[in-house]
């Protein structure tokens, strides 16, 4: 090879390892190759060279661009591997770091009240049902002894909707639905949301209950005494805590009494905190169940959920339950 040949490819080595980075690996090799580049120049120079000559001087020129186009691929897969390992460098992972945590989930504290009121029914005896929210006139008051203008409706700020449906503003409503499609004897509690036109700090216009409804041919106030308060004190965890039943009024029971607790110590201590109505089924209403009230008795309740979750937790503001704050709701596990 020409030695002013070999001083180029020379000086395209020297230029290349000198280029650290993709713009001036760019730039070197469009010294040397480029449109005006000097191996470029040198090629269109042959054109002023005769047949032999030429051939000859054509191969040297291969053999130089070759030798260039090598030494700016060996750059380039230097320069690439040199910025993939910059790169893993910065964004490394260090797997001995400890993990940062899941935050599990958790259940509302509404939900796990339900759930601990199903748990206690069920195990003596009694089975969980449901009802539709969006409920027939009939359901929620007619069958329930409380026809059309009975003053009792007053007792009840209902939420209507179209097509004379309303909002069920009791859970009793699915005592009738349930006593029609099952036989006697009926053990059954129905948890879920009620409406009525109420909000403040102890009354939201969504609130629950769970209905309670036994039916059975041989049974006494005594026993819906016996349930309710084993049902109270293992809820909330005291065999000490005063049950009374109060006498009052529902249009579907007679005789009605309205519960009341009594906690011995804490800080709701010496205070009776009514949490439940409850009554025998009117016959009126255990007819409209389509049962013989000579033959059947009936014992019903009806409770509110947040009102016993209140208690238990002692939680001051119903609103709470509905804020979904999370330094709220994160207190619950049971
Ligand atoms: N449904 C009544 C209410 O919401 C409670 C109740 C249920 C009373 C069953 C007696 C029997 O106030």
């Amino acid at each position: 090879m020409d030695s002013t040949l070999s001083d180029l490819v020379e000086q395209a080595r020297v230029a290349l390892a000198e280029s650290g980075d993709a713009t001036s690996l760019a730039n070197a090799k469009a010294r040397f190759l480029g449109r005006d580049g000097s191996l470029t120049a040198r090629m269109k120079a042959l054109g002023s060279l005769s047949g032999e000559q030429k051939a000859a001087a054509g191969r040297e020129l291969n053999v130089a661009k070759q030798a260039i186009e090598a030494l700016v691929s060996a750059r380039e897969a230097r320069i690439a591997r040199a910025q993939l390992e910059a790169r893993l460098a910065q964004e490394s992972v260090d797997v001995t770091l400890p993990g940062r945590g899941m935050g599990a989930g958790g259940l509302h504290p509404i939900t796990l009240t339900i759930a601990r009121i199903e748990a206690i029914f069920h195990s003596i005896g009694f089975d969980v049902a449901d009802g539709p929210e969006i409920e027939e006139d009939f359901y929620n008051f007619t069958a329930l002894n409380t026809p059309e203008n009975h003053p009792a409706r007053s007792m009840h700020d209902t939420f209507y909707v179209e097509g004379g449906l309303l909002l069920r503003t009791h859970t009793s409503p699915v005592q009738v639905r349930y006593a029609r499609m099952h036989p006697p004897p009926i053990r059954v509690i129905a948890p879920g949301k009620t409406y009525r036109v109420d909000s403040d700090a102890t009354h939201s216009p969504m609130f629950h209950q769970f209905e309670g409804l036994w039916i059975d041919e041989d049974i006494s106030f005594a026993d819906l005494k016996s349930v309710y308060s084993d049902f109270l004190r293992r809820f909330f965890e005291s065999d000490s805590l005063d049950v009374r039943f109060r006498p009052s009024y529902f249009p579907f029971t007679e005789p009605s009494a309205e519960i009341d607790i009594r906690f011995p110590d804490g800080p709701l201590a010496g205070r009776w905190l009514e949490v439940s109505g409850s009554g025998q089924v009117h016959p009126n209403v255990v007819r409209n169940f389509g049962l013989d009230p000579e033959r059947w008795v009936g014992f019903a309740f009806g409770s509110g959920i947040e009102r016993l979750a209140m208690l238990r937790y002692g939680i001051g503001d119903l609103r709470l339950f509905y804020d979904n704050d999370l330094r709220f709701l994160q207190q619950f596990n049971r």
